[in-house]
């Protein structure tokens, strides 16, 4: 049960309680999907703890300080219990969850032979895919229809038969990264979508088929790759209309994590940036993907846009007007899964004076994207059942996970990191009626 403010008065609201099942329709069983759903089946087990992931190990604080009042985020709010999770997706492969999780080599034979029993009877449903939007793949295990529409509705087909075994549905695009796409007149509205999906409008990518399928059955659907998917007008309309919240886009794991701590912690003390030189190796099928240029194009814009809006050049001339942002990925097959990320970053402060700092992070990319796809996937469906949240569309609070968070049109999206934890935390607080917190604390002097 939780409080709304309306007109100055509070009135209860319902948050509609977790029972049941939850379905989770994954989009593109890899590296990261996998990783997710045998690490839910681990923690289950009791074999290891969901290290990352807020749902289940962070805590939220409750009115003052001196109340030391912090419960379990999953004990404040009512998410869906890890035991009630289920899992199903598409590849454009056949291997069944427990072969692609091998191939993935993100976990260790040991920990996936002890769920293989149940990773295997997860096969993923034929995919909606088309070569032009991921040029470095070719899929065998894909639908055919007459035109795009067709399509939408095999997926419909196969939503309402998931549906049939759980009580709620939500969808996550965890599938490679598609070919650079800009807005057209096709995106504009729910009316013009449909026709291009009967004209088989080549500004329509597979991943919009999908996620058109999910808000038309009013099903949430989370963006974990930089595609324009659901950033559009008729996805945000469909959205609204249906009460399917949305979120995208681009899971913020490794590199742009730090950036948008490092880049708030620079802008705050007033220190200059000149240049920041980012660069990584990965040799996963994702870098394989994002070797191809019209993918890296998606993801460059994805990771490119956090600095700008964190440093807001145009209040801060002196200080970022010049500042020379580069982002490189190279795809090198021995390093697998195992990502390194550089960053030189060139900075000044008093007077003038030049300084360097360098981050070397060794990270493993689906080791930190797992938690995100987890959380994204439990709190798009307690935006679901929250009243105040599940027509709105867009849900800017979740921009925490995301390198690229989508907004209403006209706002900047907030990147800092900080920033972006106590919206979440807030929108937790408001939706049950709690406290905001402000972090003023005058009143401790009183
Ligand atoms: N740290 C991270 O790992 C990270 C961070 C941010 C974003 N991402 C994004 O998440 C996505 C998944 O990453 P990954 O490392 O798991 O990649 P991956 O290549 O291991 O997995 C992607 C899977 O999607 C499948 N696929 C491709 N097109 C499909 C379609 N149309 N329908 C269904 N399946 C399809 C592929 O066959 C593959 O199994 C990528 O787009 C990646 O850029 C990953």
């Amino acid at each position: 049960m939780g409080t709304e403010e309306q007109g100055g008065q509070k009135t209860a609201s319902t948050i509609a309680p977790a029972t049941g099942k939850l379905g989770v329709m994954v989009i593109g069983l890899g590296a990261v999907a996998t990783t997710m759903i045998a690490g839910v089946e681990a923690i289950r087990r009791g074999l290891a703890k969901p290290i990352g992931s807020l749902t289940q190990m962070g805590t939220i604080r409750l009115g003052k300080r001196t109340d030391n009042k912090s419960p379990l985020i999953k004990d404040f709010v009512p998410l869906a219990n890890l035991n009630d999770v289920v899992f199903t997706g598409w590849d454009i492969f056949a291997d069944n969850v427990y072969e692609a999780a091998a191939h993935a080599e993100v976990l260790d034979e040991k920990m996936l032979a002890q769920l293989k029993p149940y990773l295997e009877k997860i096969k993923p449903l034929p995919a909606v895919f088309d070569q032009y939007y991921v040029k470095r793949l070719n899929g065998t295990h894909v639908k055919k229809g007459k035109n795009k529409r067709d399509l939408a509705d095999q997926v419909v087909a196969d939503i309402r038969a998931f549906k049939k075994t759980v009580d709620r549905v939500v969808m996550i695009w965890c599938a490679s990264t598609e070919i650079f796409i800009e807005p057209t007149a096709v995106h504009q509205s729910i009316e013009a979508f449909e026709k291009g999906l009967e004209n088989n409008d080549i500004a329509i990518a597979p991943s919009q088929i999908y996620a058109y399928a999910a808000l038309s059955e009013g099903v949430p659907f989370a963006n974990g790759a930089p595609g324009l998917t659901v950033d559009v007008p008729a996805m945000i309309e469909l959205s609204k209309k249906n009460a399917a919240p949305i979120c995208g886009k681009d899971f913020k794991t490794g590199q742009t994590l730090l950036k948008t701590v490092l880049a708030p912690a620079l802008k705050a003390r007033l220190l200059g940036v000149s240049g920041w030189f980012s660069t990584n190796i990965l040799g996963n099928r994702d870098g394989e993907v994002l070797d191809d240029p019209q993918s890296f194009k998606s993801k460059e814009e994805s990771k490119l846009g956090s600095l700008e809006y964190i440093f807001q050049p145009e209040l801060y001339p002196d200080l970022y007007k010049n500042l020379y942002h580069k982002i490189r990925i190279n795809y090198y097959p021995p390093r697998g899964d195992d990502k390194e990320a550089w960053d030189n970053i060139d900075i000044f402060g008093w007077l003038g004076y030049p300084m360097q700092i360098k981050v070397n992070f060794l990270c493993r990319d689906s080791i930190l994207a797992a938690p995100i796809a987890l959380d994204l996937v439990l709190f798009l469906d307690l935006a679901k059942r929250t009243p105040s949240l599940r027509s709105i569309g867009i849900q800017e609070w979740l921009s925490f996970y995301l390198k690229s968070p989508q907004t209403a049109a006209g706002l900047y999206p907030e990147h800092d990191l900080f920033i972006q934890s106590m919206k979440l935390k807030n929108t937790l607080r408001h939706i049950m009626g709690a406290d905001l917190i402000t972090h003023l604390g005058l009143e401790y002097y009183d």
